[in-house]
């Protein structure tokens, strides 16, 4: 028997190479030959009248049912639909630290309100700077403006769009009070790095979890490196209750504040007068029950989320022009969206073709995340966050001008990602379809 393989008859690592579009789009024929005749033609974008490379439906799913429904109808049995002392409450508290395991546990209303009370319960205010991404939902620094602080933006990496610790590091003064690494997309930050700096500088070190819920970080769950874990419960989220957020923590120093920090300043264990000032931001009993019975949910979600991903990463990893997620193989990973990066200069393209050539294909894409770097949207671009005022800058306390703020990695990053949903009803063949739309539209772009 010969060694040699037939002209038209690809081994397993051209195929993989040529872009496995070629099975969705029928180029092999049912005995495993390469078919040439429909080869070239496939490869004509579905925008230019070719084929669709994604032909699979992307499938859904029940995200709330019958488990919630038993939670609900459990709680209206209840005499009291109120946070404290209340049944949901308690279900919804065991149930996170099972997925987080942390001492001290509040549940409230928002993500925001979650990184607020964080940020509040750990002392931090006038002129203090916090250091965290520009690359996020506002909510990430609306409790440290609130709390009269200053967000101080850091730059970047590449390809994990997370905090660069050596940037990180770089801009801390002496006014720094805390960190707080976001795990953006639901990828990990590199916390060793992160808590290193912070223990070094004595920083807080928070833990925006928002986007993250069952991420883990060299096993460890997401939540447990940090002085704080922030989770949103907002309704695009991994688990939802519409809106909600949890917070949590394992300092005994700041742990007791948070019930606080989260209920007007009232102490509810200790019945004592009101000694710290915050606002109302009490999640009651319906959503709680919502929240916990969503809880019981999110282990298949994470891990079927992260499959998915990572399987993603392996179809699209050495295709021209472009720039996978890049994730620790340590971490999980558990996709809130999967953003890759466009090297355009590798592409005879900008962005919006590439997008639109890919929503031809079938694949639900976008260019771009939030539309600029924070520092870069006007309220921050005036200074203006309260009553087109911000008394910490016109008091002197602090030399902050978003106008001369710069993370260059962060604004490339936006200038050149494209987003795509993932979810836990996709299946392994529509993913296998959309990175072969991916690898067919950077191959007839690529320069
Ligand atoms: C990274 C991040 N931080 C904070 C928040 C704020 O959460 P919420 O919308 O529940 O206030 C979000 C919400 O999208 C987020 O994605």
């Amino acid at each position: 028997m010969s060694h040699r393989q037939p002209k038209n008859r690809l081994n397993r690592r051209d195929f993989v190479r040529q872009g496995s579009s070629a099975v969705a789009l029928g180029m092999f024929l049912s005995n495993g030959i390469f078919n040439p005749a429909t080869a070239e033609e496939s490869f004509k974008l579905a925008i230019d009248g070719g084929p669709k490379a994604v032909t699979a439906e992307a499938g859904s799913g029940e995200r709330w049912g019958e488990p919630e429904l038993r939670q609900l109808q459990e709680m209206l049995n209840q005499s009291t639909l109120f946070y404290w002392g209340g049944p949901q409450t308690a279900l919804l508290k065991k149930r996170f630290q099972e997925v987080c395991p942390v001492k001290y546990v509040q549940t409230c209303s928002s993500g925001t309100a979650a990184l607020h009370i964080a940020v509040a319960s750990a002392g931090i205010g006038l002129g203090d700077e916090v250091i965290t991404s520009p690359v996020t939902d506002i909510g990430t620094v609306i409790g440290v403006i609130y709390q009269q602080a200053v967000p101080v933006f850091a730059d970047l990496g590449p390809a994990t769009f997370n905090l660069d610790p050596a940037d990180v590091e770089r801009r801390i003064t002496p006014r720094t009070r805390a960190i707080i690494a976001v795990h953006l997309m639901g990828n990990p930050c590199d916390m060793e790095a992160l808590r290193q700096i912070a223990d070094r500088h004595k920083l807080v070190l928070i833990e925006d979890c928002c986007q993250a819920w069952g991420a883990k970080y060299r096993g460890k769950p997401i939540g447990t490196i940090g002085d704080f874990a922030c989770f949103s419960l907002q309704n695009s989220k991994h688990v939802t209750c519409g809106d909600g957020g949890v917070v949590g923590t394992n300092s005994d120093q700041y742990g007791p504040n948070i019930q606080r920090f989260g209920d007007k300043g009232y102490d509810r264990t200790r019945g004592l007068g009101l000694e710290v000032f915050a606002t109302n931001y009490r999640m009651s009993e319906p959503q709680a029950a919502v929240a916990a019975a969503q809880l019981t949910r999110l282990e298949a979600i994470a891990q079927k989320r992260s499959r998915l991903g990572n399987l993603l990463t392996e179809i699209i990893s050495g295709c021209p022009g472009i720039i996978p997620h890049q994730v620790h193989p340590q971490d999980r990973a558990v996709y809130w969206f999967y953003m890759f990066r466009l090297k355009l200069d590798e592409l005879r393209c900008n962005r919006s073709q590439f997008v639109r050539a890919l929503q031809a294909e079938g694949v639900p894409a976008n260019g771009g995340y939030i539309g600029k770097p924070l520092y870069g949207e006007p309220v921050f671009q005036k200074h203006a966050f309260f009553a087109g005022h911000w008394p910490v800058k016109e008091m002197g306390l602090t030399k902050m001008d978003y106008t001369q703020h710069r993370c260059p990695e962060a604004e490339a990053i936006l200038a050149t990602c494209v987003r795509l949903p993932i979810t836990e009803f996709m299946e392994e063949d529509y993913i296998r379809q959309v990175g072969a739309a991916i690898r067919k539209v950077a191959k007839y772009y690529a320069a």
